[in-house]
């Protein structure tokens, strides 16, 4: 559903499957000269191992990202992003499972990011990505009953985008492997806002449901801001921040 500056959603994360992933969506994905980072997630650590092990020496998948915003089923349905040593756990199962760069993608429904994402580096993570949707909820007063039927649901859009970079700010502050800025990135002043932040580089979500060309405005954006500011590589603005 749509909420003022963003949506929630609760439509999970249902897809094919890793083996018709690979036999039917991966010949399509090969046809194009890019990168392609898949996001993979388990209800245990062995099924995150299994995902990650199917999916290495695959021709045409470049790095695994890891969505770590799971409940574990066999502790309780605890999230796995939620417990620094559970984050770890998972990281290091992943690493030793596959070949390829792991980046590890945060939940920012935790009171300190950066505990998680210190717990993930020291696991062996390769880069990090955040944030994930933040949990919320919305309720039809008329009916009093909520508006999603799961009750709560992922906000994302343009509103979570003043946390997301605060995140993204607070862990480039605490790790020394790269991070990836995600969260409300509409234009390229929102993802030029990640970059200045620290985030090495950005993702696009939500946006796509509205402007399926956003991220090539947003290329286009950035190639714009640097061509006015006489900056000839983009490297050069990636934690360029100045708080005084
Ligand atoms: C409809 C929808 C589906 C999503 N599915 C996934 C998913 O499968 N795995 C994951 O790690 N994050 C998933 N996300 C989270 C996004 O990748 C992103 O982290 C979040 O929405 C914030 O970015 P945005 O504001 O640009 O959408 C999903 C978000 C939306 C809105």
């Amino acid at each position: 559903m749509e909420t003022p500056g963003g949506m929630l959603n609760a439509i999970g994360l249902q897809n094919v499957g890793v083996k018709a992933f690979i036999g039917d969506k991966l010949p399509w994905l090969r046809q194009f000269d890019t990168k392609v980072i898949v996001n993979i997630f388990g209800e245990t650590l062995e099924e995150y191992g299994r995902v990650a092990a199917a999916l290495s020496g695959v021709d045409g998948i470049h790095a695994l990202e890891v969505n770590i915003s799971c409940p574990n089923v066999r502790k309780g349905g605890h999230v796995f992003g939620c417990d620094p040593d559970a984050s770890h756990e998972v990281t290091k199962v992943v690493k030793s499972a596959t070949d390829l760069p792991v980046i590890v993608k945060l939940s920012p429904n935790v009171s300190d990011i950066t505990e998680i994402a210190r717990s993930c580096e020291a696991a062996g993570a390769d880069a990090l990505s955040l944030i994930n949707t933040l949990l919320g909820m919305s309720i039809d007063i008329e009916r009093r009953i909520p508006h999603l039927k799961n009750v709560t649901g992922g906000l994302s859009g343009p509103v979570v985008k003043p946390v997301a970079i605060r995140m993204v700010w607070n862990t480039v502050n605490a790790v020394s492997i790269p991070v990836i800025g995600i969260g409300g990135i509409m234009e390229a002043g929102d993802a030029l806002e990640f970059l200045i932040a620290g985030a090495k580089a950005v993702q696009v979500g939500t946006v796509n449901f509205v402007n399926p060309r956003a991220t090539m405005e947003i290329i286009e954006g950035i190639e714009d801001y640097l061509a006015r500011h006489g900056i000839g590589d983009v490297n050069e603005i990636i934690g360029s921040l100045r708080t005084e």
